[in-house]
């Protein structure tokens, strides 16, 4: 009844699709459900904060379907062998509650954040836009950097980490990219003279400063993704006080975002509207945009909803085996009586119904 997608099937769909293409479809994806925005049932991420990090439950829903992802932020992860950023995630079925799909969303999540910030950068940044600085080369790094090479022709991204390991395993991840120029930068001012776009994706669980006002040129986007927790910023104050500030779902980023540092009447506009045309966007090609990035759960979402399509075009994924499947739905005893007399080798003998049936 339910298909588990694991990493492995994940990275086959990505592998068969090409991640161009994935980066694509998800963006399209995304846009389409902002432009239904009103549709959904939304909230604030639930966050539990301890304090190596945070593990936060995302969920969303509209009449057809409703889906939650788990993830967790411990900057400090990676000195243990462990990513920073983890996640799965579910979508069910609205009509009879079933888990339709539960997947994988560690990958995905890098790939939809990816697309998310694309699309905030083709509805803000100036057209023409051909370089961008990239502070912050771990995880998410190369996706980030994919996502703006195909999707808004960046061509040139000067990348910076205080740590030079991540950057030169980005630079060695990309160096075949036809048409992607990546030079390692000494220091983030470095990174961001001259560019076009600033996309800051660094993991620190402090108010940390990676732009201050004196890197931010006229007519630059931001693309804020890494403060996305309460005491976890990534710009002064005074960026903030120089752009024009967009985010995804308002009541979440006010808490979350690097706004979090503004009072409570800081201006922001919510990127749907922009992406609706109900607001304006980029006013002119000397205003200073900013994307401040938290992550939300109907981008989630949106990647739930094109996993489980995909992978019933494609034949990947597994039966879950979570949702008991029996012969009498109010016979639920009956496993237990089966599996008493089968014991602990043998096969569970309940009559099943079809099984490993992908949302139609
Ligand atoms: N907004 C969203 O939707 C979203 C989604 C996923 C991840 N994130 C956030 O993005 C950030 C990056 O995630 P990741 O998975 O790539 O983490 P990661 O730990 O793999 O990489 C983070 C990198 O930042 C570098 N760094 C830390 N402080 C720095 C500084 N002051 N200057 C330059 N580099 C610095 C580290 O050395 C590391 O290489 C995290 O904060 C995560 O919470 C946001």
């Amino acid at each position: 009844m339910s298909t588990l997608l694991t990493t492995k099937d994940v990275a086959t769909l990505i592998a068969t699709r090409t991640l161009p293409r994935c980066l694509e479809d998800l963006a399209g994806r995304i846009r389409a459900d902002f432009l239904r925005w009103p549709e959904f049932e939304k909230s604030a991420r639930l966050a539990s904060h301890s304090k190596q990090g945070v593990i936060e439950l995302m969920p969303v829903a509209d009449a057809d379907f409703y889906s939650f992802k788990y993830v967790n932020g411990h900057p400090q992860n990676p000195h243990i062998g462990l990513p920073t950023v983890m996640a799965l995630g579910v979508l069910a079925d609205v009509a009879t509650g079933i888990p339709l799909l539960v997947s994988e969303l560690t990958l995905t999540t890098a790939l939809r954040t990816a697309a998310m910030s694309a699309v905030a950068a083709q509805a803000l940044a100036r057209p023409g836009a051909r370089s961008m600085a990239l502070i912050g080369n771990g995880a998410q790094s190369e996706f980030q950097a994919l996502a703006f090479h195909h999707l808004l022709g960046i061509n040139d991204i000067r990348a910076y980490d205080l740590d030079p390991a991540a950057t030169r395993k980005l630079v060695a991840n990309l160096a075949r990219v036809p048409g992607l120029r990546l030079r390692p930068c000494a220091s983030a001012a470095e990174a961001t003279r001259g560019a076009d776009i600033v996309t800051t994706v660094t993991a620190d669980k402090a108010y940390a400063t990676i732009l201050t006002a004196d890197m931010v040129e006229d007519g630059m986007h931001l693309n804020a993704v890494g403060g996305d927790c309460p005491g976890k910023t990534e710009l002064h104050r005074d960026v903030l006080l120089r752009a024009s500030t967009f985010v995804e779902y308002e009541p979440q980023t006010r808490i979350e975002g690097d706004i979090q540092q503004m009072p409570a009447d800081y201006p922001v506009t919510e990127l749907w509207r922009v992406l609706a045309g109900q607001a304006p966007g980029r006013r002119d090609a000397g205003e200073v945009t900013l994307f401040d990035s938290v992550g939300f759960a109907l981008e989630d979402y949106s990647a739930l909803r094109y996993l489980a399509d995909s992978a019933r075009e494609l034949g990947l994924g597994q039966p879950a085996g979570l949702i008991p499947d029996l012969a009498d739905p109010r016979d639920l005893y009956a496993l237990v009586e089966a599996s008493r007399t089968v014991g602990v080798q043998g096969e569970v003998a309940v009559p099943a119904r079809d099984s490993h049936a992908l949302c139609a």
